[in-house]
């Protein structure tokens, strides 16, 4: 089997830790790895397969004989380094949004469209954490009958937001239970002990930047651009994974035994709805693990063809690093 030079742009980060995590376990055929950060983390030494290997400093000529560039160090250093990636021959492989909307770039989540990255030009966009998990429900459901119209609040974790975020939480966690005062400096309010209907910046029309890109990516990546959906995203103080309300309105009705059996056979789900038993989808029981969980499998009683589901999935893996670790599987012939 062929072996593959593999570069991780971000690879101090969140995404980046967990996307040697992922290469490791699936035993990704990794010919060579090139772990890239800022020159703050330039000599910083991080481990691959219990081998010690010094992270090097992102530069324009990161690229040469590489041929799969796994991008997470956020949307200005994509936009900037992806290209040169791309010119050194390189398939690159993008966490961050700066290319999901264009349209010669694929959004692929390999569950749902894995034959539109036949389609890439250089660049395949991952797309965002919480529309990723919520695509991968959706898809089972869909197939049985058109959905009309998505309706999902998100319950989002602070780990999306990357390790100064993660940092921040633990910090003001401590202080809080020991009567201190805290210091917001990610987010504009305190995040412990408190929900921040707020994630990515406002736009004019009230959404902020998650809620248009979980309307926006879904049509993308559904190939339905009638689809309707509607987003209202929120921070919790949770440390991993990101939990969802889905409210799916259908064209045709569907009996709920019938989506149960197709979300119980959909790979990359895990139905877990034994309500007599407490059980249900949870974030402390997605950490570190792949599949999206669904649970709460429930009609829709205000409306004629209507299911209500709650997805929960650790958003640094199938939310970005295992997502990105199957699009470059599908790039091995
Ligand atoms: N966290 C998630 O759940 C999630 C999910 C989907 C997509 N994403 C996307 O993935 C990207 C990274 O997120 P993250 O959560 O891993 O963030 P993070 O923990 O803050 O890590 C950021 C990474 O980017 C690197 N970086 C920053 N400035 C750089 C520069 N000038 N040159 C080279 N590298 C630079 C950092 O290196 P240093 O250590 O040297 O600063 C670090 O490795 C973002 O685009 C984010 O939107 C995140």
């Amino acid at each position: 089997m062929k072996e593959y030079n593999v570069a991780i742009v971000g690879a101090t980060g969140a995404v980046g830790e967990e996307m040697r995590k992922v290469l490791e376990q699936r035993d990704f055929p990794i010919k060579d790895i090139r772990l890239l950060a800022s020159e703050r983390s330039a000599g910083r030494r991080l481990t691959f397969k219990r081998v010690g290997i010094a992270v090097a400093e992102l530069t324009k000529d990161s690229f040469e004989g590489i041929d799969i560039a796994l991008f997470s160090a956020g949307g200005s250093i994509s936009k900037k380094f992806a290209p040169f990636a791309v010119e050194a021959g390189a398939a690159v492989i993008d966490n961050s949004s700066a290319f999901r909307m264009d349209e010669e770039v694929p959004l692929v989540v390999p569950e749902i469209n894995p034959e539109d990255i036949q389609e890439h030009k250089g660049i395949i966009a991952n797309p965002n954490c919480s529309t990723i998990q919520m695509v991968v429900a959706l898809k089972p459901i869909y197939d049985i009958s058109r959905i009309i119209r998505v309706v999902v609040s998100t319950y989002q974790a602070v780990s999306g937001t990357g390790r100064k975020a993660v940092h921040e939480l633990r910090e003001q966690t401590k202080v809080l239970l020991s009567d201190g005062s805290v210091k917001n400096e990610v987010y504009p309010h305190q995040i412990a002990f408190n929900v921040l209907p707020h994630i990515d910046v406002f736009f004019e029309n009230g959404y902020t930047k998650e809620e248009m890109k979980m309307v926006d990516e879904t049509q993308k990546i559904m190939h339905d651009p009638d689809m309707k959906v509607t987003a209202t995203c929120a921070r919790v103080p949770v440390f991993v994974g990101h939990s969802e309300a889905v409210n799916i309105e259908t064209e045709e009705k569907i009996p709920l035994e019938k989506a149960r059996h197709a979300l119980e056979n959909t790979p990359g789900v895990e139905v877990v709805d034994s309500v007599e038993e407490n059980l249900y989808p949870l974030p402390v029981m997605s950490e570190g693990k792949d599949p999206c969980y669904v649970g709460r499998i429930r009609e829709d009683e205000s409306i004629e063809n209507g299911i209500n589901l709650w997805v929960v999935s650790d958003n640094l893996r199938k939310g970005a690093a295992l997502n990105a670790v199957q699009i470059a599987e599908l790039l091995i012939p």
